[in-house]
């Protein structure tokens, strides 16, 4: 076991470490930036399904979940077509109204999920054409659909997902990019740029694991808490959920995603000095906005921990801690901004004495109900 986890303490940790690796082989052989083509062979005789598409839905659980989220921003951004995205348990049990024309897109690392397998077979049984998104080689979700694509992050065996997650956000970006080429909802200049961004990815995650030392200091700081709120807006919202998920999983400290507007609806009344905050504020299209809300966990002493685009200066006069990720695409951001999230709740976990890969009662795939 100590040889499969090469050198590394943990799966977790050998899993967060492999991105740079795992996300280039999720695009490997898909994306020709010059000529702003995308290469999905999996979509092939369904491609016009998503051409005509009325309405996609994101079926999914978990981390996966999570990624749909992201992947309903990118989709009706830069395809424009609307997205839901539904917990699979949700969705299989409320008699949804499902068309022909629908696409329903299943998100799956394992491939196994119950809850998504049978919401993919209801969805199926109504006639919406099926597109998977999973990990595992012939795994049932990819067998029961139509059409899809595998992430190619390689095996993950940590129950809390960390390569799995960048590489369902990649293979989103691809998908969307692809649809919006074949329907001309986005100009090829601009996806040729989006489509170069995507590929310096690996190095840009080689770069934000780099704040490893700074992102222990800062566990170490916070370790004790009870509570801790993530924060985030727009398509940064859903890494909050991701970042609070993944501390919750592996660390038991109670932690909660929020749209950073929301916090005024209720969490703001938790803010005192005992409570981290953790921001995703980096420079894009909600940046002024996401100040406000830092100014306003400031003004009640919460503990704010940030993180910001590489040279932010505003920020850092006023966080407490601040960790950079380089500047790239708004749309990428999520990919790059998860990085220290995970490496936060890894090494809470671990100096809480946790079993990172193992977390009590969780298991990796959910194949029962
Ligand atoms: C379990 C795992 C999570 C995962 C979720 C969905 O809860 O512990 O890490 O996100 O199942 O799994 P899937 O294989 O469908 O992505």
């Amino acid at each position: 076991e100590a040889l499969e986890k090469g050198g590394y303490e943990h799966f977790m940790l050998k899993e967060i470490h492999e991105q740079p690796r795992s996300i280039a082989n999720c695009m490997r052989g898909r994306i020709h930036a010059e000529e702003a083509r995308i290469n999905l062979g999996g979509i092939s005789e369904y491609a016009n399904k998503f051409l005509q598409a009325q309405r996609i839905i994101i079926v999914s659980c978990g981390t996966s979940w999570h990624a749909g989220l992201v992947g309903e921003y990118l989709i009706e951004e830069y395809a424009r077509i609307p997205v839901e995205v539904e917990y699979a348990s949700e969705f299989r049990y409320r008699n949804p109204i499902i068309g022909k024309d629908d696409i329903v897109i299943a998100i799956s690392q394992s491939g196994e999920t119950a809850d998504t397998m049978a919401a993919v077979e209801l969805a199926k049984k109504a006639g919406a054409t099926i597109f998977g998104i999973c990990n595992v080689v012939g795994s049932s979700i990819p067998r029961l659909s139509h059409a899809g694509m595998y992430t190619h992050a390689g095996p993950e065996i940590g129950v809390a997902s960390t390569k799995a997650f960048t590489a369902q956000v990649t293979a989103l970006s691809l998908l969307a990019l692809y649809i919006a080429k074949h329907k001309g909802s986005l100009p090829s200049s601009r996806i040729a740029t989006l489509l170069a961004e995507l590929q310096k990815t690996p190095d840009l995650i080689t770069s934000c694991l780099k704040s490893e030392p700074l992102v222990q200091l800062i566990a170490s700081e916070i370790k004790d808490s009870t509570n801790c709120l993530f924060l985030g807006r727009g398509i940064n919202f859903p890494v909050a959920l991701e970042g609070a998920l993944k501390l919750k999983e592996i660390s038991y400290i109670h932690a909660e995603g929020y749209p950073a507007a929301e916090m005024k609806h209720g969490p703001i009344a938790l803010i005192d000095e005992q409570m981290p905050v953790v921001v995703i504020a980096t420079k894009d299209s909600s940046y002024e906005k996401i100040i406000s809300n830092i100014q306003e966990v400031k003004a009640r002493k919460g503990k704010i921990i940030a993180i910001v685009t590489e040279g932010d200066t505003v920020i850092r006069d006023i966080a407490d801690y601040i960790i950079e990720i380089p500047f790239c695409e708004e749309a990428l951001t999520p990919i790059l901004a998860t990085i220290p999230l995970q490496l936060l709740s890894y090494h809470i976990a671990v100096m809480r004495g946790c079993n990172v890969d193992q977390p009590r009662n969780l298991a990796k795939s959910v194949t029962v109900e």
